[in-house]
């Protein structure tokens, strides 16, 4: 494939999202284009420093940058403050200034948390994603939410800072093991249902073998379309401020209502956030078709889809209890949770509150569908 660009134009910022195989190797081309100063700090962990890591930061290096090596535990547990605050020390210990640049080179922990950092330290210094994980080349490092962990839930301190750039190499997935590549093909799929059918047909041609062959094959321009839809909805609406019931990035929660109280109930680390969003869809799907009339052939499809998947049961995990933390979320948000369910493949609606029989019968439904 050759190169794609795609453009992001929130209100606060503008940037491109950069797709190429191969790009690593030429890194300080794409660096000298954006305005990251020569001090560089690259945050990653052990495990991505050893497989794609230290090439770069030679090549980082060998270019004539000043570069600090900032390695964080690898892992959602370690998505915190504490994290946080050791990365502080060493921006500081290093000088960093406001001309410095960080670089996260990882998954979306590793992303989110940089750009957390780089949003607070000296009230807010560049960054660049370099995304290592499908999840976040198509989801997690376009747009700019970035955010920590809190003991009491996930993503609870955050704030909005667009990166300089996002950076792509399609082919540091070929180190990804397939259970990470299934998560994150469920977000490209919750692309493709939420905004774009075409886009839907097109990955569902490609899922069994997405990856091969990685250079030339449809994989790449697969994430740059699934970059281009999030980066379309997100240009639009940075904040999540639209209140429009068919438009806006509450529309990218399709999923992730459910799927949250699935995650947090198997306990955090047991399902993949992707996988979790993935049976998350299935349930909204058939909330769907009870209350937003999703016919129930795409209801089949959606189940089919996302049984490719192979997300781990749901079969154990207290009913009463998923249902428990959906309304323990919608009070912390103040009676604002949302439903975000399809009244056809592509045409996403949200929807008001949903009666606790409905959900009881779709979460039943689910755990007897994915046991
Ligand atoms: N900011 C956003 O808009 C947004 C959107 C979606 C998700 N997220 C966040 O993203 C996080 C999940 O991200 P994730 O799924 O990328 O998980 P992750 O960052 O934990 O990475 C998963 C695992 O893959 C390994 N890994 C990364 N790249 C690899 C590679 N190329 N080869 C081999 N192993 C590799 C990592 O070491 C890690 O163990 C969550 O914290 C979630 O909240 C943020």
């Amino acid at each position: 494939m050759t190169a794609i660009t795609i453009e992001v134009n929130a209100a606060s910022a503008s940037y491109v999202v950069h797709i190429e195989p191969g790009l690593a190797h030429r890194l300080p081309e794409h660096l000298e284009k954006l305005p990251a100063g020569s001090k560089l700090g690259i945050v990653t962990t052990q495990p991505i420093f050893d497989l794609h890591g230290a090439a770069l930061q030679s090549a980082m290096t060998g270019a004539g940058y000043d570069v600090t090596l900032a390695v964080i535990p690898d892992g959602e547990p370690f998505k915190t403050l504490e994290t946080a605050a050791s990365l502080y020390t060493t921006l500081i210990e290093a000088g960093f200034d406001r001309q410095s640049t960080l670089v996260s080179l990882g998954g979306g922990v590793v992303g989110d948390l940089t750009g957390f950092v780089a949003a607070t330290y000296l009230r807010g210094i560049g960054f660049i994603q370099i995304p290592t994980t499908l999840l976040a080349m198509v989801d997690a490092s376009v747009g700019g939410k970035t955010g920590v962990n809190h003991p009491l839930g996930k993503n609870l301190i955050g704030a909005f800072h667009q990166p300089l750039a996002v950076l792509i190499d399609p082919g540091f997935l070929r180190t990804l093991p397939a259970r990470q590549m299934r998560a994150g093909l469920a977000e490209m799929l919750k692309m493709g249902l939420i905004a774009d059918p075409d886009y839907l047909d097109l990955l569902l041609a490609s899922l069994a073998d997405f990856k091969e062959p990685l250079d030339d094959g449809p994989a790449g321009s697969l994430i740059a379309t699934a970059c281009r839809l999030k980066a379309d909805i997100v240009s639009a609406d940075e904040r999540e401020t639209n209140r429009s019931t068919t438009a806006g990035r509450r529309l990218l929660n399709f999923g992730h209502t459910l799927g949250h109280a699935i995650e947090a109930v198997a306990g955090y680390g047991k399902l993949l956030h992707g996988e979790a969003v993935a049976l998350g869809m299935v349930g909204a799907a058939y909330l769907s078709a009870e209350i937003a009339g999703l016919p129930f052939d795409s209801v089949a499809r959606i189940e089919a889809m996302v049984a490719q998947l192979k997300p781990p049961g749901i079969g154990s995990l207290d009913p009463e209890q998923l249902a428990a933390t959906i309304a323990r979320d919608k009070k912390r948000l103040q009676g604002t949770l949302h439903w975000v369910l399809l009244k056809q493949i592509g045409a996403p609606v949200i929807s008001g509150a949903v009666q606790p029989d409905t959900l009881s019968a779709a979460i039943d439904r689910l755990q007897r569908r994915f046991p």
